[in-house]
């Protein structure tokens, strides 16, 4: 299982560095517009001027409502995933197409009400597909168990693409599910971020 840190609740931007150095296999950006959820972080040049000289891979995680300007803004950072919400958009091939016609992997998000059932068509196109297991919007949420049948459901469809999962995990919880990527926010940013990483790693 690879872990992507997901730096929403980071203390000081300026511990990028020291998170950079813990080797996570992923950093998880959660782009926030405040319209499609009701918090607003990080506009593309100020998390360029923290994350351009990171080596960690970049793993863009968007939740808002104008899709494409976002992908314009966040392609020049050069991720490894460009992730879009399925709930924001009626015609997801577009964000497929535009993602995967940058080079760049794709992935589909969906929210705790949204089931597999609804994405089925899009699995086959899909790079990555992130289970949320919290409402997106703010870290530091309880994990939503509703989340692990969906989990268990992508992995037995066997698709190419990575199972990701995001929200409440923690030395616990991380147990309950079996994803390819399970991205940790404020168990690893609250406290030593290299003792958090190190207690996840004892359990995974
Ligand atoms: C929530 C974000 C998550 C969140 C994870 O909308 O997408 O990535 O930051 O943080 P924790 O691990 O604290 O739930
Ligand atoms: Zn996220």
């Amino acid at each position: 299982m690879k872990l992507a840190v997901s730096i929403l609740q980071i203390k000081n931007i300026n511990d990028l560095k020291v998170i950079d150095n813990l080797d996570f296999d992923y950093l998880h950006l959660d782009i926030m517009d405040g319209l499609f959820v009701p918090n607003k972080t990080w506009e593309y040049e100020e998390i360029n001027s923290f994350v351009k000289d990171t080596k960690t891979k970049l793993d863009v995680h968007l939740m808002v409502n104008d899709i494409d300007s976002y992908i314009d803004d966040f392609k020049n950072l050069n991720p490894e995933f460009i992730t879009f919400h399925y709930e924001a958009t009626n015609d997801p091939m577009k964000y497929i197409n535009k993602i995967k016609d940058l080079g760049i992997k794709v992935g589909m998000s969906i929210k705790p009400n949204t089931s597999v059932e609804e994405i089925k068509d899009f699995l086959p196109l899909l790079d990555l597909v992130l289970v949320m297991s919290v409402e997106p919007g703010f870290g530091g949420q309880k994990f939503m168990d509703s989340a692990i049948s969906k989990v268990n459901e992508l992995n037995a469809l066997k698709g190419d693409y990575v199972v990701e999962i995001d929200g409440g995990i923690n030395d616990e919880t991380i147990n309950l599910v079996n994803p390819d990527i399970a991205v940790v926010g404020s168990f690893i940013t609250n406290g030593d971020y290299k003792e958090n990483k190190e207690k996840l790693k004892r359990v995974i």
